[in-house]
């Protein structure tokens, strides 16, 4: 829907309080057909607004969407610096692609971008992120680590354990990490993180983890090919969440496992990660970009990197892969 006239029609709402207003007030304020009402009027209800229609008396809103403002995340955010310079916008095309941007501005450490939709989400893997509007979390984070390159992808498994965390003091859930990050939940996956780095020959300028989390959407909200494997939060603790408040803890999470990364190194992230993680110590099948590898997973390297060994015995270091676990 074009945003000057959906926000001419829900200004009409608000300006109801709550009443009826009939359909063929609605055309006059909008300037257009009653059928063209009813099709925004459905579209609105796809963004996630309750709207009653009765005959005879018209439509009234029952139940606007939460969004995840900028006022809202900061109210109560109990961190340093990490989500106390806040970017947010309803609509994107990827928090990631602004936060690169944003990044090379050098806006402060801790940055952080949200977005209430992304309309082409980026995924792993070169694959896309189906981001529906005001269902889940879509954030990326701007770090700034003074660290050798080669201690990168410690980050990420980071970034897990924090998400891991803080679904789990939100919920009754037992979140499960399938390496190097995806969340998954009774199996199916619920969280996806990505992290990018911008460094000049081997100084960081930056690390952007993207965190992507399932949290209120329904089975019919997930595109058919993915209801199989991909889960939502709500769906399985059966309620639905603030999304703002699972943002702030994510957010405190970081903060604290980040400065213990700086301060500690990895290994003991590296202790929490082995925790969740269910692909340590099983057959499995690695997809990179270059090809398949099959074999047993060993564990993880001091830095993060997956140990995989094939069936002649050969070690192979893994930096990005999908993996899966035979069965
Ligand atoms: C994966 O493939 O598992 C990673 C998905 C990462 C999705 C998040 S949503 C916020 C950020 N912006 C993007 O475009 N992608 C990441």
């Amino acid at each position: 829907m074009q945003s000057a006239l959906r926000e001419k029609l829900l200004e009409v709402f608000t300006q109801a309080q709550g009443e009826f207003v009939s359909g063929q007030k609605l055309s006059e304020a909008i300037g257009c057909s009653r059928t063209a009402i009813w099709k925004h009027i459905e579209d609105l209800r796809k963004e996630g607004y309750e709207l009653e229609a009765v005959r005879r008396k018209g439509y009234r809103i029952m139940m606007k969407p939460e969004k995840v403002t900028s006022n809202e995340i900061q109210l109560g955010l109990a961190t340093k610096y990490i989500g106390r310079t806040i970017h947010y916008e309803e609509t994107v095309e990827s928090t990631q692609k602004i936060a690169h941007r944003l990044s090379y501005d050098n806006v402060p450490e801790g940055t952080i971008v949200v977005a209430d939709e992304q309309l082409s989400g980026r995924g792993r893997l070169d694959r896309t992120w189906h981001s529906p509007k005001f269902s889940g979390v879509w954030m990326s984070t701007i770090l700034r680590p003074r660290i050798p390159l080669g201690q990168a992808p410690g980050l990420t498994l980071l970034a897990a354990v924090a998400v891991a965390q803080a679904i789990e003091d939100m919920t009754e859930l037992e979140p499960e990490i399938k390496w190097p990050n995806d969340i998954l939940i009774n199996g199916k996956k619920t969280v996806g993180i990505l992290t990018e780095m911008q460094a000049e020959s081997d100084r960081i300028n930056a690390i952007i983890i993207g965190i992507g989390i399932n949290v209120n959407q329904s089975v019919e909200d997930f595109p058919e090919e993915l209801r199989e494997k991909a889960t939502s939060l709500r769906i399985e603790n059966g309620s639905t969440l603030n999304r703002a408040e699972l943002i702030q803890a994510v957010l405190m999470k970081l903060e604290k496992l980040y400065e213990q990364f700086l301060s500690n190194g990895f290994y003991p992230i590296k202790l929490l990660w082995e925790a969740y993680a269910i692909s340590i110590g099983k057959r499995i099948i690695a997809s990179t970009l270059r090809g398949t590898i099959t074999g047993y997973a060993k564990g993880i390297t001091d830095d993060g990197v997956l140990m995989l060994e094939d069936d002649h015995g050969t070690v192979h270091y893994i930096h990005s892969a999908d993996i899966e676990i035979e069965r």
